[in-house]
């Protein structure tokens, strides 16, 4: 169901806020989304809470550390109970594997529910220019790429990327049932009206993206094959936030 496919950013700083956008939107979205911001204002005091409520938790952390850090955080985030968590691709096969291999032996031996890994690629608010300041040659697709190669390799059960790179991964990346998971969702009239802007309107483009900078509305990241969309900002700071996600719901129906 195309509900399922919708996750809620939980970007805000306080449990008690956290607790209302859940109550709020429960019936209506997929999963929740617990962020760098709400995990170091709530804990996983807070995660643990929102887990044993039925609600679907994807740990937003990107960890990127050394493999063994990296693995053994990871574990701590299955023993907490979440759906799905990420770590940054970025720090390489040996990461990846070590994370993967420890989730599933610790998740078998205490009887966990195995999360979903997945991998970030590059930041949708990142573009050529930020890829350029941290020495990365690669053009953002061909990173992105790179990147989710490297993740499936690794048996990673998928990938975070732009709405704008679903196409060339399940072009180039042959593993079945790869998942991919893509923010930088913004809605229908503001990328279309985007797309019509000048070179120099569109690099001063926070009027309607934020620093989101690899954009697609919710409905041609479906139509391109998104098994996930993470949307924040268009429904948190909506007036109505029930109201904003059957808004997306309708739009995406037509994909
Ligand atoms: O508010 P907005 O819809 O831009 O929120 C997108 C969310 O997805 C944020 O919580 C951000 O941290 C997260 N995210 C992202 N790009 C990634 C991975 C996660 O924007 N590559």
């Amino acid at each position: 169901m195309n509900k399922d496919k919708i996750i809620v950013a939980l970007d805000v700083a306080a449990a008690a806020e956290a607790r209302q956008i859940v109550a709020d939107l429960r019936g209506e979205v997929g999963a929740f989304k617990i962020g760098l911001q709400l995990f170091t204002a709530a804990g996983a005091s807070f995660v643990r809470e929102t887990v044993e409520s039925g609600i679907k938790v994807f740990l937003d952390l990107k960890f990127h550390d050394i493999p063994n850090t990296a693995a053994r955080a990871s574990v701590e985030a299955a023993r907490l109970g979440v759906w799905m968590f990420n770590v940054h691709a970025l720090g390489g096969a040996e990461m990846m594997r070590a994370t993967i291999e420890n989730v599933r032996e610790v998740c078998e031996r205490e009887n966990l529910i195995q999360p979903k890994i997945i991998g970030v690629t590059v930041l949708t608010s990142a573009n050529r220019e930020t890829l350029r300041e941290v020495g990365i040659a690669a053009e953002p697709d061909e990173q992105v790429l790179r990147l989710a190669q490297l993740a499936a390799k690794c048996g990673l059960h998928g990938v975070v990327a732009s709405p704008r790179e679903i196409k060339m991964i399940r072009a180039n990346v042959g593993e079945k049932n790869f998942l991919i998971v893509t923010p930088g969702i913004r809605n229908d009239a503001e990328t279309k009206k985007d797309g019509r802007k000048t070179k120099d309107e569109r690099r001063n483009k926070l009027e309607t993206s934020d620093d989101q900078k690899r954009v697609m509305s919710a409905k041609e990241a479906i139509a391109a094959g998104a098994d996930y969309l993470v949307i924040g900002r268009p429904i948190l700071q909506s007036a109505d936030r029930i109201s904003a996600v059957r808004k997306i719901l309708r739009e995406v129906e037509t994909a």
